[in-house]
């Protein structure tokens, strides 16, 4: 009698699954960070310094893999594959979210914000951070914005009056206010993805641009273009992005420690974003390649008031109290 229930016992134990607690035997979740830039600039840097931080914070629980240059994503993939669940993390220039939400179209209006200090203070504050989630009904969720800089001016012949990018044809980001900026001063734009400016200048398919210093010396635009305008027009930052269904669905100790991680990441961009275009500046300076026009305050205003009329046609579109908040935070006074 006894033999066989020793035998039916050890069947039964024999048989159940062995339980081994998760953590000691999941494999770390693979996290994807695609973005369009160079490794040595701001985004570049904060990306890697966010991974650096996510797996100092969860060994062993996550692996970031960043992938810089579009080479997993470029500009007109990387936000369908961050919707697909192909990428996990974007960072993704302010200026292309306008099939999305108008909102965030205020950062695109030229000569909206007279210095960085000005974007920190509008990005920080109420109306800014209620930005991070325009367009979370497109399950899109902004959890930081990382700086890059203002936007200088280049072509093949110097830029210093508006009448100067008379038939030019700027390459421009996917932005109808970009467009409208240029077409104020009589110029034609093409928009196109980063991955493509070089080539495009190199060629003639476009024969002027805008970018930040660390995204012209990183892509190497000073090859191809004889003249730059430090215009300071329109600012050049980004929002990280996630989707919102899968950031929300993370076990919470992950979700924390992304969390820490992007918030760190974020200060550390923050803090080295303008060092990093001063030394592109001067790197470009120093190549001996190029001309620098610095406007004088008379040429900056002359530029700044033909292309003002765009921010009435796009006002009420972005809506006033964004618009309004942005102009109030040229004041250092506004918290
Ligand atoms: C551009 O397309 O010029 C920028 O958005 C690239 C970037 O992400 O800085």
């Amino acid at each position: 009698m006894r033999k066989w229930l020793l035998a039916a016992a050890a069947a039964a134990i024999l048989a159940a699954p062995v339980m081994v607690p998760v953590s000691a035997s999941a494999d770390p979740m693979i996290i994807k960070f695609s973005h369009v830039v160079a490794p040595n600039t701001p985004k570049g840097q904060a990306a890697l310094k966010f991974k650096e931080l996510a797996e100092k914070y969860l060994p062993g629980k996550v692996t970031v893999e960043v992938y810089p240059n579009s080479q997993l994503f470029g500009d007109a993939k990387e936000m369908e594959a961050l919707a697909l669940g192909d990428v996990q993390f974007i960072a993704t220039s302010l200026s292309k979210f306008g099939k999305y939400t108008h909102k965030t179209e205020v950062f695109d209006l030229p000569f909206m914000f007279k210095d960085m200090e000005a974007v920190d203070r509008f990005e920080q504050g109420k109306v800014g951070q209620s930005l991070l989630h325009a367009m979370e009904n497109r399950n899109y969720l902004g959890l930081a914005y990382w700086h890059n800089g203002l936007s200088q001016m280049s072509a093949n012949k110097p830029l210093i009056k508006p009448e100067d990018a008379k038939g030019l044809k700027f390459r421009i980001q996917q932005s109808d206010i970009i467009a409208a900026s240029y077409a104020a001063v009589d110029a034609n734009v093409q928009k196109l993805a980063f991955s493509e400016v070089y080539q495009a200048l190199q060629v003639g398919t476009v024969n002027a641009q805008e970018n930040t210093w660390s995204n012209i010396y990183s892509k190497k635009f000073y090859e191809v273009q004889s003249d730059f305008t430090e215009s300071n027009g329109r600012v050049i930052d980004y929002m990280v992005l996630v989707n919102a269904k899968w950031w929300n669905g993370l076990p919470k100790d992950i979700q924390a420690g992304l969390s820490k991680a992007m918030k760190e990441a974020t200060a550390v961009n923050n803090q080295i974003a303008e060092k990093l275009n001063a030394d592109a500046k001067k790197k470009i300076m120093d190549s001996g390649k190029v001309k620098i026009h610095e406007l004088t305050p008379a040429q900056h205003a002359a530029w700044v008031k033909a292309m003002h009329p765009v921010w009435a046609k796009f006002t009420d579109k972005i809506g006033k109290d964004i618009v309004d908040a942005a102009v109030a935070s040229n004041n250092p006074k506004t918290n």
